[in-house]
Order: structure tokens, then sequence, then C-alpha cells
């Protein structure tokens, strides 16, 4: 009888661990994966992967090679072979695969001198830093569709402390370019790959849509200024999952332009989703802002991991942008070691100039953060809303934020202002501008504000 019984419990747990791996709950198949008919090699265009020969042109040739291919069915392979290729920024094209196999290194060059100017981003008005134009990110797509960069976990490393310098001793000229950033673009699959020294964001997607970022690792110091991981940018379905980010600013931050550029361009993110992606940073983990003129909705982050954090989840708008942020979830979130576990704040970040308008007061409804456990943190949350334009529909449920041993005669409190929704099993208690709710959860909650 024993033995039947415990014949029976391993089918039932062999079957519940085979099920779980096959269930693997993934947004990745948004994109569909194209098998690519002709496979070239950086090497047949002269590359050198020494870390000295200059490769700008081979891979200026073979891209231009793949155009001519992509006009057959499935598009081409751009193989990089393992060795250190040095090169200027370039750009892609559509129907392109950029393979980098173990141990290969496609590294930038540090010659701000040469280093290609492009036009600003409409919805931001001005370089983001600088006013006027901006150095083209490292690796450039501009109109693209169908394009992936994966491999053997190559690295794409932007040799990025050059531009933290100027960026310290005041000497940029203009905005610093990202390591990899997509405008106008759709169906771009990025994973597989590492990513390390970005000069500015690491991957950012702009006016983009169906994008997926998977299995990638993104480093940076964490004092390398503006080194965001991934910053989906007035895009819709992005898709960012299994991921590590240890980097100098925000792991993730959904984005939608600045003030009043970003208003009249009026491009929204929507339908974001950010799943088991791990990460630390003096900065934020989960972000949503602060420019979000566009408007930001439908946001889902849930599994993630974060460790040694300045703001465990941080929604941030400011007076002047506009907008909305509504409709984001935020669930199962590990905070280890943070200054604020929760900050969602109206007067954050800087403006393009003073021509914003004052009476532009984003909207921020219908926030859930559920199940949120936190050791170490100094700061349980901050709720500051706008006076007149109040933080309304925020549910928190099921969050346990504790502090440090050290601080225990100053356990970790909630400030809030502005702001209206409930709260259900949450430690410490936070501030009574939450209504205390025990029935129901945060879906039953937010749905009935629709
Ligand atoms: C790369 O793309 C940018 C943006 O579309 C464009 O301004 C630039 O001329 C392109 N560079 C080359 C070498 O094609
Ligand atoms: C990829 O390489 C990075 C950097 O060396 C490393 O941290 C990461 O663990 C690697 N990922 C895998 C899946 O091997
Ligand atoms: C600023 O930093 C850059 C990059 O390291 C360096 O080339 C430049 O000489 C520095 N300028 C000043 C004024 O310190
Ligand atoms: C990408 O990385 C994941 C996780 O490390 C691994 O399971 C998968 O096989 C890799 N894919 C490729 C094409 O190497
Ligand atoms: C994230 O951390 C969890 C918990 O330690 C771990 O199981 C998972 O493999 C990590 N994932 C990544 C992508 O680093
Ligand atoms: C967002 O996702 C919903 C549901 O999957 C879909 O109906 C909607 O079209 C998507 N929005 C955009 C902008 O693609
Ligand atoms: C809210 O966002 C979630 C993703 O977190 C999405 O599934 C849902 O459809 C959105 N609700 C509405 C009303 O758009
Ligand atoms: C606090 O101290 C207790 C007992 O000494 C220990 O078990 C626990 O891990 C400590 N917690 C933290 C967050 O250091
Ligand atoms: C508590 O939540 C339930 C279910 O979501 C809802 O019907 C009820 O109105 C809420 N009560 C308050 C005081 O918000």
């Amino acid at each position: 009888m024993i033995l039947i019984k415990g014949v029976l419990l391993f089918i039932l747990v062999a079957k519940s661990c085979s099920s779980d791996v096959s269930e693997v709950v993934t947004c990745s198949n948004i994109v569909p994966v194209n098998h690519r008919t002709d496979k070239i090699c950086i090497i047949d265009f002269g590359g050198v992967g020494d870390g000295k020969t200059l490769n700008t042109n081979a891979f200026k040739e073979a891209i231009y090679k793949i155009r001519q291919l992509s006009e057959r069915e499935g598009g081409a392979t751009l193989y990089i072979p393992p060795g250190v290729y040095l090169t200027e920024s370039f750009n892609l094209t559509s129907h392109m695969t950029l393979y980098l196999a173990a141990g290969a290194v496609i590294k930038a060059t540090q010659n701000s001198y040469n280093w290609p100017l492009i036009a600003p981003l409409p919805s931001y008005g001005r370089g983001r830093e600088r006013p006027g134009g901006r150095y083209m990110s490292f690796i450039h797509g501009d109109g693209l569709q169908d394009v992936v960069i994966t491999g053997e976990n190559g690295t794409i490393d932007g040799q990025g402390d050059e531009w933290w310098n100027m960026w310290r001793n005041k000497t940029l000229q203009f905005t610093r370019p990202g390591l990899v950033e997509f405008v106008n673009s759709k169906d771009i699959i990025i994973t597989n790959v590492t990513f390390k020294d970005s000069p500015f964001w690491n991957i950012h997607p702009v006016y983009c849509s169906n994008i997926v970022v998977r299995f990638v690792t993104i480093l940076a110091p964490h004092d390398s200024p503006n080194t965001d991981g991934v910053d989906p940018d007035s895009s819709s379905n992005v898709c960012i999952e299994d991921s590590y980010v240890s980097s100098g600013d925000d792991i993730v931050a959904v984005k939608s332009g600045w003030d009043e550029y970003g208003i009249s361009y009026g491009r929204p993110s929507s339908n974001i989703t950010i799943r088991r992606v791990n990460g630390s940073s003096a900065f934020a983990g989960i972000a949503v802002g602060s420019e979000a003129s566009g408007g930001v909705e439908n946001v889902l982050a849930e599994h993630i991991n974060l460790y040694n954090m300045g703001i465990g989840i941080h929604i941030k708008t400011n007076i002047g942008r506009g907008g909305y942020i509504r409709n984001i979830t935020l669930s199962n979130i590990y905070i280890e070691n943070a200054r604020t576990g929760i900050k969602i704040s109206g007067s954050v970040g800087d403006h393009p100039d003073d021509k914003y308008d004052h009476n532009a007061l984003p909207i921020v409804k219908g926030i859930r953060i559920e199940n949120v456990w936190g050791v170490k943190v100094l700061q349980a949350g901050l709720i500051q809303g706008i006076r007149n334009s109040p933080f309304t529909d925020i549910c928190l449920s099921d969050i346990n934020l504790r502090g440090t041993n050290e601080t225990k005669s100053r356990t970790p409190s909630w400030k809030c202002s502005d702001v209206s929704g409930v709260a259900r099993q949450v430690s410490p208690w936070p501030c009574s501008e939450l209504i205390s709710n025990h029935s129901g959860s945060c879906a039953d909650y937010t749905n009935a504000f629709r």
C-alpha cells in the first residue's frame, strides 16, 4: 500500500513537473521566428576580429549585401565569429539576423568626433541631454521590419566610459548614443546577447511595435550615468522576459515622449510585458516615465527580482508632461536592499525647455501593485500625487516591506498625498488616503472603475 502510494506520488510529482516545464508563460510569440535561407560571414567582407582593426566598412558592405539578398525569400544572417570586431556605428537593414557566436564581441570605437549625428526624436523636441541633434545609436535601425539580434551570448560592447566622462566633465556636445535603437520598426527580436557599457540607454525601441527582448544580459557600472536597460518608448506590444540587468539607471523604463513635444506627437506606449527580469541599480527596477507625455497604458510586470536598488517600483511623471499612466499591473516583485520600495510621484524629472504648459497635468489612474516582498527596505512607500490631478484607483495588495535590523527603531513607513484607492494586507500599513478593503482583489477593484 505504501509502495503504491509512493509510486502514485512519484507519478503525480513527475507529471506536475513536466507540465510546468512545457507551460512557461511567455509573450515572445508576438514575433514569428523566420528561418533565414542565406548566411554570410563578416570575415568574407574583410572583417578582422583582432580588437584593433576598424571594421566599419566590413559591416557596411555585409549589410548592403543583405539588403540585396533580402529581396529573396527569408532574408539573410550576418554571422560574427569569435573575436573582437571594433567598428564605428552602423545601420541594420530589414529581414536580417545579426548572429554573434560565443566569444564574438562587436565593440564600439570611442571616437565621438566622427560619430554620426541624427535628428532629435519629434516626441522629445531635442536631444534628451543636450539641445539639437543626437549621436546615432551604435547599432541603429530606422523603418525596419523582421530584424533579429541573437547568437550564443556574444557581446555588444559600447565602451561607454569616454562618454560617461564627457557627461561628468560637461564637455558633451550632443546627446550620447544609445547601444541599440530601433525607430519606426516592427517585428524585432533581441535574444541571447550581452550588452556591455552602453554610452547611454542600452536598448531603445521608439515608435515601434512587436518587439521581443529575451535572454539578454545588460551590464554597466552602477555609477555609469543614464545607462537604462530597456526603454520601450512610444511603442506597443513589447515583450521583455528572462533577462538580467545591472546598470547605472532604471532597469526597464516605459516612456512616451517629453512634455509639449510628446503631447503633440501623441504616440503612446501600450501592451508592454516585463516578466522574469532580475537586476540591480542605484535607480529604479521597474519604472514608468518620467517622459510619458504620449500616454502609457496596459503594462504588466511580474516575477521580478531586484537587488541593491535605489527604488524598486517607480512610476514617475511631472507637471507639464500631460498624457496618462493607466492600467499598470505589477505583481510578484521581490526587492532586497533598497532605499525605497514603491514610489509613485508627480514631480520627477526635468523639462526640455521653459515652453512647457503648466496646465498640462498628467492623469495617473488604475495602478495595481500586488504580492511584493521586500527586505532591507529603508522607506516602504511614497505616493505623491498632483494637487489638481490626484492619482486615483491605486490598489496595493499583499505587500510586505521590511527594514533592516539596524533601523529597527525606524520601521519603514509610507508617505502619501493627493491619492485615492485601496489597500489590503499591506505591511507596514500605508497612509490613510488609501481605504482598507479586505475583500476582493486589485483586479476586481480597478475593473470596477472602467
Ligand atoms: C543610418 O540611419 C540614419 C537614420 O535613418 C541615417 O540618418 C544615416 O544616413 C544612415 N547612415 C548610413 C551610413 O546609411
Ligand atoms: C552571458 O554572458 C554574460 C556576460 O559574460 C554572463 O553574465 C551571463 O551569465 C551569460 N549568460 C548565459 C546564459 O550564459
Ligand atoms: C572630459 O572627458 C573626456 C573623456 O574622457 C576627455 O577627453 C576630456 O579631455 C575631458 N575634458 C575636460 C575639460 O576635463
Ligand atoms: C538562449 O538562451 C536560453 C537561456 O539561456 C537558452 O535556453 C536557449 O537555448 C538559447 N537560445 C539559443 C538559440 O542559443
Ligand atoms: C532571477 O532570479 C531568480 C531567483 O533567484 C532565478 O531563479 C532566475 O533564474 C533568475 N533569472 C534571471 C534571468 O536572471
Ligand atoms: C494591445 O493588446 C490588446 C489585447 O491583446 C489588443 O486588442 C490591442 O490591439 C493591442 N494594442 C495595440 C496598440 O497593439
Ligand atoms: C489592462 O492591462 C492588461 C495587461 O496588464 C491587459 O491584459 C488588459 O486587457 C488591460 N485592460 C484594458 C481594459 O485595456
Ligand atoms: C534580522 O535579525 C534576525 C535575527 O538575528 C535574522 O534572522 C534576520 O535575517 C535579520 N534580518 C535582516 C533583514 O538582516
Ligand atoms: C471593497 O472591494 C469590494 C470588491 O472589490 C467592492 O465591492 C467594495 O465596494 C470595496 N469597498 C470599498 C470601501 O472600497
